[in-house]
């Protein structure tokens, strides 16, 4: 049975990833420019919406239940790195201090930045839970927790979520500062 999340995510496309784009999911991404992973030095943006391409603040990034679908773009080129559904990022916001050490050095204060695609099967994760700190996938239920390091819990999947590393830049806007903690996508 298909089951439609309740809470709202922000900007966004809300949907489940299965028929869409799975193919090669496991594969590299091809090196155009925007379907390579995201860069250090990569601004994020709003994904949907509006405000698509343009930069994140940390005050753009909601508390409680809502999570913000983001993307990253090239300051340089203005390539957005929309080529594939596994650039997709989540930003929560997050109590610093419930953090655990590894966590924290690759946080924005309390906005921590995941991969958007479930490590199970690819479906999209699209539910924040702020009571537990997870984000909870609808195809199968399982949970990742952000405050350690995206570590799976409660369901099928048995890797981690793949943290991004963030920074606010000189601008007041989100700004990678690292590579994905592992590999994105499933398998
Ligand atoms: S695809 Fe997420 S739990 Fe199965």
């Amino acid at each position: 049975m298909h089951v439609v999340p309740r809470r709202r995510v922000l900007g966004a496309s809300v949907g489940v990833g299965l028929g869409f784009g799975l193919a090669g999911m496991g594969a590299e991404a091809a090196k155009s420019p925007a379907r390579e992973r995201p860069q250090p030095g990569d601004l994020v943006v709003f994904r949907f919406g509006d405000n698509a391409g343009q930069p994140v603040t940390p005050d753009d990034v909601p508390g409680g239940e809502e999570l913000l679908q983001v993307i990253t773009k090239d300051p340089s080129s203005g390539v957005v790195r929309d080529g594939t559904r596994l650039n997709g990022i989540n930003l929560v916001r997050v109590d610093p201090s419930s953090l655990d050490p590894e966590t924290r050095d690759n946080a924005a204060g309390e906005v921590v930045a995941f991969s958007s695609v479930c490590t199970h099967q690819g479906c999209d994760l699209t539910q924040w839970l702020p009571d537990t700190n997870t984000f909870k996938c609808y195809c199968h239920y399982s949970q990742f927790n952000a405050v350690k390091n995206g570590e799976p819990e409660h369901g099928p999947a048995t890797r981690r979520l793949a943290m991004l590393p963030i920074k606010v830049n000189a601008n007041g806007h989100l700004e990678v500062a690292g590579r994905f903690s592992g590999k994105v996508g499933f398998k």
